[in-house]
């Protein structure tokens, strides 16, 4: 049956990435098929200009996983070009969805508080996400975050190599374990290894440190002084580097 196909097709394309599939087109010739799918990813909407208008024009066509089907707009990274520091969250959220900007919701304006205490300007930041589409599930009238998973947090890594590549950047935060595992891998730690800078593929001077909605999850919570502490420590590290290539 056709529908049949469809199925096993969706899941071929999106289910079961990367792995061997095998059946029978009912209703068709009765051919037996089996083929490598290969894992779904963003590699197949980039651009052939890798420079950033490029890049965010082209990533508004992405459908490399599922996740383009349910959010508003794709959310691209936003900040200078030529920044010297560029900061990487997880995933828009419901008002980053709405406006197409990254950390513009609650999570961004605490990091923008916090950037502003350690006196980090903003303007010089580019700020993105590991993953550019929202992803949700609704409760009531709400649309609540959900967290990507790792075949989407994969899917998406080529548009985040390729800001990486295109900014270059001196000093690189990734926020949270999101971020630290696309580019890290899955074994990095946020607990253990936050505000440790070291030299890593993408950057000469590479740091992991929480996620600002962590701060946001903490407020009114026991730990919370000592999170927003550790968090300002960690980008009081970023401003004495940012000093320091003055
Ligand atoms: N949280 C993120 O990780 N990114 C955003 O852009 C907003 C909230
Ligand atoms: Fe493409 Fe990333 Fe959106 Fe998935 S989340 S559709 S890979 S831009």
């Amino acid at each position: 049956m056709a529908s049949l196909f469809n199925q096993s097709l969706a899941r071929a394309r999106y289910g079961n990435c990367g792995v061997w599939i095998s059946g029978k087109q009912e209703g068709l010739a009765p051919t037996h098929f089996a083929m490598r799918i290969a894992t779904p990813t963003a590699s197949a909407f980039l651009p052939e200009k890798h420079d950033l208008t490029s890049l965010r024009e082209a990533a508004q066509h992405c459908e490399g996983c599922p996740l383009y089907a349910n959010a508003t707009q794709t959310v691209f990274g936003a900040g200078p070009a030529r920044a010297e520091v560029m900061m990487v969250g997880e995933q828009p959220g419901d008002v980053e969805d709405r406006q197409g900007k990254p950390f513009v919701g609650p999570a961004g304006r605490l990091l923008d508080q916090l950037l502003e205490e350690a006196g980090i300007p903003r303007q010089l930041v580019y700020v993105t996400n590991a993953v550019k589409h929202f992803k949700w599930t609704s409760r009531g009238k709400r649309r609540l975050h959900s967290k990507p998973n790792s075949r989407e947090i994969f899917a998406c890594r080529p548009w985040l190599e390729a800001e990486l590549e295109a900014i270059k950047p001196e000093i690189l935060v990734l926020m949270g374990a999101t971020a630290a595992q696309s580019l890290l891998g899955l074994q990095f730690r946020i607990t253990k290894q936050r505000g440790q800078p070291f030299e890593s593929d993408w950057a000469p001077w590479t740091m992991a440190t929480y996620h600002p909605s962590a701060l946001l999850r903490a407020i009114h919570q026991p730990g919370e002084e000592q999170l927003r502490r550790n968090f300002l420590d960690d980008l009081q590290l970023v401003a004495e580097k940012l000093a320091e290539l003055k």
